[in-house]
């Protein structure tokens, strides 16, 4: 509970910085590469878990939420997958180990500090050309949008999945930003974490919206990582036929 606390009160360094600002993240980098067995991703995932429970809990989806974004990930059987919020790399191991052995997982961070950090872990645990973390933003000027289309095979119906889990503010303009690239097709999972806490009012009223015609949303119920009395909720949202039929935002015709 006072781990916690702490953390809350370094909010601001969080939002400003995208670490909590006491070095945790790269100590969680060191303790990995200590204690966890090389080339094992399950066991780095144990570690991660391990050292949030035990030394200082870190701002990633953590084990109980995990099993949701495991079980959507299995079920979607993506090839493309798209990451917002890469933090230290956890969530990004836990797509790596359930998606298929020719998927591959872009994600994207703004915090150069974080990316160099999952870089670290994901090097130890041995996932390869599989997974990649770009360092950017979808909203930075199409540097990174254009990234995505030129080196990673990002096009019209090409993405399967999104986990969308970095800045509450960025959901919609994030989600609006894919839509208008017409990355997804009918079918196409977009998973977003912390829907209640701090939660993302514009981004749920949006789905709430379009309930039925451009998506459809289940939601799941669970709690705020690593503890069990704040409940949170993650959105798994079906990009629907008759949304792929209207274009950017729900406004245009669909590509061929
Ligand atoms: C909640 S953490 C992500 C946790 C990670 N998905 C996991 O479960 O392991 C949010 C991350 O998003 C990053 N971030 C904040 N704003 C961003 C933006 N506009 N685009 C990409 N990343 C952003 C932060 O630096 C932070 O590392």
């Amino acid at each position: 509970m006072a781990k916690r606390l702490s953390m809350l009160m370094r909010m601001g360094n969080l939002t400003r910085t995208g670490q909590v600002g006491d070095g945790r993240e790269e100590a969680l980098a060191d303790y990995v590469l200590a204690h966890a067995a090389p080339g094992d991703v399950d066991d780095a995932i144990r570690v991660i878990d391990e050292y949030a429970y035990r030394q200082a809990t870190l701002i990633n989806i953590g084990d109980e939420k995990g099993l949701v974004l495991d079980a959507a990930v299995r079920r979607a059987e993506p090839r493309l997958l798209l990451e917002l919020g890469t933090y230290c790399g956890y969530s990004a191991l836990r797509m790596s180990r359930v998606m298929g052995p020719k998927a591959r997982l872009c994600s994207i961070e703004f915090s150069a500090a974080n990316a160099a950090v999952a870089r670290r872990i994901w090097d130890h645990a041995g996932l390869g050309e599989r997974v990649t973390v770009l360092h950017g933003t979808l909203g930075d000027d199409g540097r990174t949008i254009d990234r995505l289309n030129s080196e990673y095979g990002f096009g019209p119906g090409r993405l399967d999945f999104v986990f969308v889990d970095h800045i509450a503010r960025a959901y919609l303009p994030d989600l609006r930003r894919i839509l208008d690239q017409r990355w997804l097709r009918p079918g196409s999972i977009v998973l977003a974490d912390n829907m209640k806490v701090p939660g993302a009012p514009h981004y749920r009223a949006y789905l709430r919206e379009h309930e039925g015609t451009q998506w459809r949303t289940r939601e799941h119920h669970a709690h705020v990582e690593y503890q069990s009395w704040v409940k949170d909720l993650v959105l798994e949202s079906e990009y629907l036929p008759s949304g792929a039929a209207t274009g950017p935002g729900g406004t245009g015709p669909a590509p061929a």
